[in-house]
């Protein structure tokens, strides 16, 4: 016992940890603070290093090529003791994360914790929140199974609509122009370096801070923060009604992060770990490609959004709202903490909750993810195939067997992710059919790899039958020039 003591001062001395530690722990918080309301934060920072240990100890089998990744998985989940279960922590862990993180940031809303001399804290965890989110989408993609593979798809085609910069911004998140090795590469460094640490930095300034300028007191309806004289009042209030964090408040939180492990592991064991879904492979769409639960709501909003919103909803929106959230502890950073005197702050949450709330629920009914395997393989219907070319009769089986259907309607049968292509050929012209096809765009996948040059050109022949009678194809002028004589499209009959 002696010798432990003195072991444990001969540390001290030279790390001097002992003091800060101590204070730390003892540190007095308001009585009203220790309330189950309060166990958010240190729930999310424990489930962050749940994430750190499973994390580490996935890394050491997984393998970030774009070959053995998905084996490496399939490995981890079937002969790696226990592989399992650490996978599923992990996945399980980054839901709760994202859900705790959430509701944490909900919590200090209501509350007015974000207010004077707390507006860093806050503006720090709009950053956490986000990294959040991107070791969410980041660790989805390291998946490199059929979901990641069109998550990532979308996540691109999504970075694609920015004005100028949308293709660079593509070609550094991919890696080049198509979902390859090397965008698994990217998305490794992402997430087991560049985010993490990032995460670490911010995590702990957060912490630091919550510390130094103390635990928001309970709001009291009445009792307005002002800049000149908060500070003071506080240190009143923690002197007079203060407690020690150790033990008056920490066993709640202790209590409440012991519930969180034993349910990210009751889920685990029960629901087991995510995937690996099918491998990666563009041509099979993934009809419905599932997000992971928090982003659900975005993929129904982009669907019920009528198609000329979309860009503007996407690339304007998430810009707004990070640049509200950053503002508001200047916007309203003094005044009324408590809820039951800032009516338009629980209206605001009221409504952002039922909104997506309800989008994640239509999320399952919008086009983006309906059963479209029932039109896949249906032939070309017969109408568009009178009097045609034995190449264009060639060109409707590529169609068919490509499953373009999927996203494109023909004769109003077909999904509707990409426009009806009933009359596409007044709308292209050859060259820019056969870039679409090739290198796809906006939401559709390129089929430049899995097009032999044979099909291409049988499938852009057949999609230059696709005008209504009587309206001629869009042609390229200068084609018109060089080749005096092209063949004639022939016109589907109209129902
Ligand atoms: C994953 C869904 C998806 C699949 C599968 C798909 N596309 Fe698309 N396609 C789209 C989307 C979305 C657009 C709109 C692109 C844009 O907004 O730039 C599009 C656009 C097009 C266009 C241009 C239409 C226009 O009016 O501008 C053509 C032609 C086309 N696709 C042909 C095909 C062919 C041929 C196939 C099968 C080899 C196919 N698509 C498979 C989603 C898809």
């Amino acid at each position: 016992m002696r010798l432990i003591s003195q072991i444990g001062e001969w540390f001290d001395q030279r790390l001097q940890l002992a003091a800060p530690i101590r204070e730390i722990s003892e540190h007095p918080v308001p009585r009203s603070s220790a309330s189950w309301w309060y166990v958010f934060g240190s729930a999310a920072l424990t489930i962050f290093v749940l994430q750190i240990v499973t994390g580490i100890l996935l890394a050491m089998i997984y393998v970030p090529s774009a070959g053995e990744a998905w084996s490496s998985l399939q490995s981890l989940n079937h002969d790696v003791t226990l592989g399992w279960f650490i996978r599923a922590m992990h996945g399980w862990g980054s839901n709760f994360m994202v859900a705790v993180v959430l509701i944490h940031m909900m919590q200090v809303f209501l509350f007015g914790a974000y207010k004077f001399p707390r507006e860093l804290t806050w503006i720090i965890g709009i950053f956490l929140l986000l990294m959040t989110l991107g070791m969410a989408f980041s660790g989805q993609v390291l998946r490199f199974d059929q979901d990641a593979y069109w998550g990532l798809g979308i996540g691109a085609s999504i970075a694609s609509r920015v004005p100028i910069i949308g293709p660079f911004a593509v070609k550094l998140m991919l890696g080049g122009p198509i979902i390859a090795g090397a965008t698994l590469s990217r998305f490794f460094a992402l997430h087991v370096f560049v985010i993490p640490g990032m995460l670490v930095g911010f995590v702990s300034l957060h912490l630091l801070m919550v510390l130094k300028l103390g635990i928001n007191e309970w709001p009291m309806p009445g009792r307005l923060v002002k800049r000149s004289t908060y500070v003071s009042e506080y240190h009143e209030l923690t002197k007079k009604d203060g407690a020690p964090f150790v033990p008056y408040a920490v066993w709640k939180d202790m209590f409440f992060v012991a519930f969180i492990l034993v349910a990210i592991a009751a889920c685990a064991v029960y629901f087991g770990p995510f995937g690996p879904t099918g491998r990666p492979d563009p041509t099979i769409i993934q009809t419905s490609p599932k997000p992971d639960y928090f982003f659900l709501w975005l993929y129904a909003l982009l669907s019920l959004l009528p198609p000329s919103m979309e860009t503007p909803a996407l690339l304007i929106g998430p810009v707004v709202v990070i640049l509200l959230l950053l503002l508001l502890p200047f916007l309203s950073g003094e005044g009324e903490k408590s809820w039951r005197r800032r009516p338009i702050a629980v209206l605001t949450i009221s409504l952002i909750a039922i909104s997506l709330g309800t989008l994640t629920h239509l999320s399952g009914y919008t086009p983006w993810s309906p059963h479209m395997n029932a039109w896949s393989g249906d032939p070309v219907p017969d109408r568009f195939l009178r009097g045609t070319t034995a190449l264009q009769r060639q060109g409707a089986l590529v169609f068919q067997v490509k499953q373009c259907r999927n996203c494109h309607s023909l004769g109003d049968l077909g999904g509707q992710r990409g426009p009806a292509l009933d009359s596409v050929a007044v709308r292209l012209t050859q060259d820019q059919l056969i870039r679409q096809v090739i290198q796809g765009g906006g939401n559709m996948p390129a089929y430049g790899k899995n097009l032999s040059p044979a099909e291409t050109t049988a499938l852009v022949a057949f999609l230059e039958t696709l005008h209504p009678a009587g309206q001629a194809p869009a042609r390229d002028a200068s084609r018109d020039l060089a080749l005096s004589e092209t063949p004639e499209g022939h016109a589907p009959a109209q129902p």
